[in-house]
């Protein structure tokens, strides 16, 4: 039988600081009740200062590793889906692997926006399938409240910090991953941004006074195309694997709005019981989102059961995956 990725453990954390959206009502012109109704959020966690996307998921691991039986040495590889890396290189893989002590691994990090987890489970996954390795790490981590615009009450009410792990080892049984599908389309790239830093706007005092090194949002566009978009692709998945909202336990969509979950979960004929939701508690922790779902519903899912993972995101980049849990 042809070998499998499969996740075999979860780690997760969120920092303790709680940013609550009255907080929000003192620092800009917004209000709790529209925070709660046009996005699900009712609060969100905030890194302390001096603390990096690698400390966030260090405490991951090393909550996915105490689960375990296997240690740090043990890890083949370590691949880290984030916006927000500790710095624009040396990659953060690299800086995990040496805070946890695993210095016979290699890794890299991966950059899809919002999608970034899905897409480095995916890449992830062809390491084991392949042969190539037995433990790869899968991390999404990001601390996008450095990130954020506090004047601006457009983004800074959506985002958090968090970080969230998984383990891929192989089997040779029906569950793991099974099937994805992923798109990009360049074309909304300037919709949803960090404009200056990279080679087209690089640093200077004048980027920094015009705040162009916070994130920046076309809201409503971006809506639409995530609504159309998660929705369409999780549908693509279904339909080839001829799945039925009866035969799914659990969505598992990126929390960037209550609003585009609940459209997504719509299509699929899915009540709100199947479908993992956390945005309330943490607000958009951006490649964290999907693997902080999979760490918090962990002790109520069962070998076998059918997930199907989806994510929308700046670029714009998206993708879902459908796999059976294997524990
Ligand atoms: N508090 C109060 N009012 C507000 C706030 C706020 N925080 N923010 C905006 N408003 C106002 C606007 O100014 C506007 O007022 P106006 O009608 O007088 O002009 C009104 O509310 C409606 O604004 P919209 O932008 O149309 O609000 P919308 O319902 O679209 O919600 C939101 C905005 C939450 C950002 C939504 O558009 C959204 O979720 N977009 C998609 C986010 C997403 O999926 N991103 C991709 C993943 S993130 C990533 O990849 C990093």
């Amino acid at each position: 039988m042809k070998i499998k990725a499969a996740i075999t453990a979860v780690g997760g954390y969120v920092p303790e600081k709680v940013l609550h959206n009255k907080d929000l009502e003192k620092m800009v012109d917004t209000n709790d009740e529209w925070i709660r109704e046009r996005t699900g959020i009712i609060e969100r966690r905030i890194l302390e200062e001096g603390r990096t996307t690698s400390d966030m998921a260090v405490e991951a691991i090393h909550d996915l590793l105490k689960k375990t039986n296997i240690t740090p040495q043990d890890i083949d590889l370590i691949i880290v889906s984030t916006v927000s890396p500790d710095h624009v290189y040396p990659a953060t893989a690299n800086i995990i692997a040496d805070k946890i002590g695993a210095p016979q691994s290699w890794g890299f990090d991966m950059n899809a926006a919002c999608s970034g987890f899905l897409y480095a489970l995916r890449t992830g996954s062809q390491f084991i399938e392949s042969g190539m390795h037995k433990k790869v790490l899968v991390v999404g981590a990001d601390n996008m409240t450095m990130r954020v615009n506090y004047e601006d009450r457009n983004t800074c009410i959506l985002f958090g910090d968090g970080a969230g792990v998984v383990l891929l080892e192989p089997i040779e049984e029906e569950v793991g991953i099974l099937d994805s599908e992923f798109a990009v389309d360049g074309s909304g790239a300037k919709l949803l941004m960090q404009e200056a830093g990279g080679s087209y706007l690089p640093t200077t005092v004048e980027t920094v006074k015009a705040k162009k090194h916070f994130i920046f949002q076309e809201g409503r566009t971006v809506f639409k195309h995530a609504v159309k978009g998660m929705a369409d692709i999780t549908e693509v998945v279904m339909k080839r694997n001829n799945l039925t909202a009866d035969d799914v336990a659990y969505l598992v969509p990126h929390q960037a709005n209550k609003r585009i979950i609940d459209a997504t979960a719509n299509r699929a004929g899915l009540p709100e019981e199947k479908v993992m939701i956390n945005i309330h508690k943490y607000g958009n922790t951006t490649n964290a989102t999907i693997p902080l779902c999979l760490w918090e519903w962990e002790s109520k899912l069962s070998k076998g059961d059918v997930l199907l993972l989806a994510a929308f995101g700046g670029g714009f980049a998206w993708g879902s995956i459908y796999l059976k849990w294997a524990y």
